[in-house]
């Protein structure tokens, strides 16, 4: 199939209501979701927490997003974050679009000098982008074996990671 010509870039003020909407959209038909995802993108912004937001557009269009957000560690290593929420225009799902999203946060991370990312999510897709389970390391109350790590720098620290507290709010 020919990758669509979607162009990555960082979210400027106009996307923030289509950026609402593709994820509300994405994540309604997912069995796991909460159906706040929207919302906690939204109180990441608020709370100056959104290290980065990335859309994919497509002619004009927003049919991608991703999050990252800084995240701690129990024994106070530094420099990681957290991805997600990711999302993908239903209709266009399965065509590059996330992958490239992943692509371009990694290259991201990697330009910051991140020790590492970590997220809740599906380990039949994560592992092909680096990602590897590390239930160990979940934080508490989470489904640890849907949790991964994708170590940049180094080794993982002994213990749990937390995501921002947005995510329990
Ligand atoms: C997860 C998501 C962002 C992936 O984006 P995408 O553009 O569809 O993914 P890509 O096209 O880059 O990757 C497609 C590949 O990943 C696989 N894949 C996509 N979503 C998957 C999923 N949820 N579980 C397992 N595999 C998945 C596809 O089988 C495909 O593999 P193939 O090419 O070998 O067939 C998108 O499916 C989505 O928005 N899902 C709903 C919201 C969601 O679940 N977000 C993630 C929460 S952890």
């Amino acid at each position: 199939m020919t990758p669509l010509p979607i162009r990555i870039r960082p979210e400027d003020e106009r996307d923030r209501p289509a950026i609402h909407d593709l994820t509300r959209r994405a994540f309604a038909p997912m069995a796991f979701a909460a159906g706040d995802e929207q919302d906690l993108i939204d109180a990441l912004r608020r709370l100056g927490a959104l290290s980065l937001s990335l859309v994919a557009e497509l002619e004009g269009r927003v049919v991608g997003h991703l999050a990252l957000s800084p995240v701690t560690h129990e024994s106070g290593a530094e420099g990681w974050f957290g991805l997600g929420p990711i999302s993908a225009e239903p209709a266009l799902q399965r065509q590059g679009v996330g992958g490239a999203l992943i692509a371009e946060a990694k290259s991201w991370l990697a330009a910051r000098g991140a020790a590492g990312c970590i997220l809740t999510g599906d380990p039949g897709y994560y592992p092909r982008h680096g990602f590897l389970p590390a239930p160990e390391h979940a934080p508490e109350a989470e489904p640890a074996e849907f949790f991964m790590v994708l170590p940049l720098a180094g080794d993982i620290p002994p213990g749990r990671f937390r995501f921002h507290p947005a995510f329990g709010a």
